[in-house]
């Protein structure tokens, strides 16, 4: 048998973040970045011999997905761990799509993610999923989490980009979810305005004035709901003085990056070089 491969994408969350693990409606694209899975036969137990990614986790999320033996596992990514863009669940993407390979099997959308959230789990107690739709599927999606799962792709081609700002700190995903879960039912009024906010972006997509403004306003709702801090809100005041549209955090915050929406990336790409802050331009919409 030849060495079979199965790819998961990195994302970006565009707004919804946390409102989505109640039910609201969140946007996320994919990046042209991605992890791969190679495996290909071999004598004995299964072996990881080479990876990008070392997590303590790893073998867990392996074994929730490939036998315990006959395989040679690899492991490519070029995505940054820990820093909002969604490296557990294209890990996920890339073991059942590996795995899909090796039975020769070609699973619809939906049995692919019901595979892969299991896997997320091994990394973050209650993810929404919204990571692992995005892994799988590519593109630009407005997702909701089931029952009834909606993924539905945003067809749309936009006048902006995207500028990422690295605060240099990675967040902690399960345990900024448990703090906002402690926190309501005082926050959910800010949650339910994240929800009706993301389809006020979904409705103005086109527009980087509408969406930047609309941006802003969903960091100072995440402010209110306690997952920023003073090094994302240093970096979002950064990208606004440098002409961004708009500018909040993206993923879980505590952390992690900001993301600025532009028409022109250079000016904040310059502002950020000139604070010894690392930044980057991620194309939206990589295909599986
Ligand atoms: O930190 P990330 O990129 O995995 O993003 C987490 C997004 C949350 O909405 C906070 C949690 C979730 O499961 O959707």
């Amino acid at each position: 048998m030849t060495p079979v491969v199965g790819r998961g994408l990195g994302k970006l969350i565009l707004c919804g973040e946390h409102a989505v693990v109640y039910g609201h409606a969140a946007l996320a694209f994919a990046v042209d970045r991605a992890t791969e899975v190679t495996v290909e036969p071999r004598a004995g137990r299964r072996a990881l011999t080479d990876s990008d990614v070392s997590d303590p986790r790893l073998e867990a999320a392996l074994d929730a997905v490939l036998p315990a033996e006959g395989l040679t596992v690899r492991i490519r990514s070029d995505l940054p761990v820990g820093r909002g863009m969604g490296s557990s669940a294209a890990l996920a993407a890339a073991l059942v799509r590996a795995r899909a390979a090796l039975d020769g099997a070609r699973p619809t959308f939906e049995a692919l993610f019901e595979r892969a959230l299991p896997v997320e789990r091994v990394f973050h107690g209650n993810p929404s999923g919204l990571d692992v739709a995005v892994a799988l599927r590519g593109g630009f999606l407005l997702y909701r989490r089931g029952p009834p799962l909606q993924a539905v792709p945003v067809e749309v081609s936009v006048p902006w980009q995207v500028v990422v700002l690295d605060t240099g700190r990675a967040g902690n995903t399960a345990d900024l979810v448990a703090g906002v879960a402690s926190r309501r039912p005082a926050i959910d009024a800010a949650l339910e305005r994240i929800g009706a906010l993301v389809l006020d972006v979904r409705a103005h997509l086109p527009d980087p004035v509408a969406v930047g403004a609309l941006l802003d306003e969903n960091q100072s709702l995440l402010e209110q709901i306690g997952v920023s801090d003073p090094d994302i809100e240093r970096l979002v005041a950064l990208a606004r003085a440098a002409g961004a549209h708009g500018a909040k955090l993206s993923g879980a915050g505590g952390g992690g990056i900001v993301i600025a929406l532009v028409t022109d990336p250079e000016p904040v790409l310059r502002a950020a070089r000139a604070a010894g802050v690392t930044a980057f331009t991620a194309a939206i919409g990589g295909a599986p």
